[in-house]
């Protein structure tokens, strides 16, 4: 499997458990490359919600002909869809409701596979999702689950929101972080949930700097050669 290749170090767990910004600062000191799994369930949902579709079998055709493009424009990922910057668009409540309802519908998730495999490429790849050491990279030598409380996940995101100017409620928050945890927990089709071979890390009490040198730590007994 092309998993086998290159070193693939998967984060997997709930939203808002830092997977997004510690795959940031990892790839950062590793020099690896980044796929942010959920940004393509954001990509179906905000092509699907402009369209109008809630077919299965078209959402599929939408997940399996993205025209996307990633960028990094000044140390910033910009997302094109459509050659139309989204990456503001996609972070939007609405698009991630989307992103969780179409997230279940097997097609969809077929639909995204080869896509997801294909970001494997020299020296190495931080996948952040949901199933990424369960189904997408079940051969990956380090795999991990990142987690925290509810409430300290909708603090992280009232805090980003404020920090954009923007006002949240914070109970409103952590209802909706749970009403997605048990939508992306309850699902049939891979849902959340650790790989048998993944390292639990509940980060609730840990800083950004403290959960990656641990994840560095631990690439570097799996690796061997990082130093850290
Ligand atoms: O990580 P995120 O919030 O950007 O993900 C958006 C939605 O996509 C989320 O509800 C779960 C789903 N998702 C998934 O089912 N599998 C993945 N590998 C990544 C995201």
């Amino acid at each position: 499997m092309m998993a086998d290749k290159v070193p693939v170090i998967t984060l997997d767990g709930p939203g808002g458990a830092g997977k997004g910004t510690i795959c940031l600062e990892l790839a950062a000191k590793l020099g690896w490359h980044i796929l942010d799994s959920g940004s393509l369930y954001r990509l179906t949902a905000l092509e699907a919600l402009q369209k109008n579709i809630s077919d299965e079998r078209q959402l599929a055709e939408i997940a399996e002909n993205l025209d996307v493009e990633y960028r990094c424009n000044e140390g910033q990922l910009q997302i094109l869809l459509n050659k139309i910057d989204v990456t503001e668009a996609i972070r939007e409540e609405a698009v991630g409701c989307k992103a969780s309802e179409i997230a279940a519908l097997p097609a969809v998730r077929a639909a995204l596979l080869d896509r997801q495999r294909a970001f494997a490429s020299a020296p190495g790849l931080l996948a952040d999702g949901r199933d990424m050491g369960t189904v997408v990279f079940p051969d990956s030598r380090l795999k991990i689950f990142l987690t925290a409380s509810a409430e300290e996940r909708a603090k992280r995101r009232h805090k980003q929101l404020k920090d954009k100017g923007i006002d949240a409620n914070l109970p409103q928050l952590v209802a909706e972080l749970k009403a997605r945890d048990e939508r992306d927990t309850g699902r049939k089709t891979a849902p959340l949930k650790a790989a048998d071979d993944a390292i639990l890390v509940d980060t609730t009490n840990m800083s950004i700097d403290e959960v990656v040198n641990q994840v560095m730590q631990m690439a570097s007994q799996r690796f061997g050669t990082i130093e850290v």
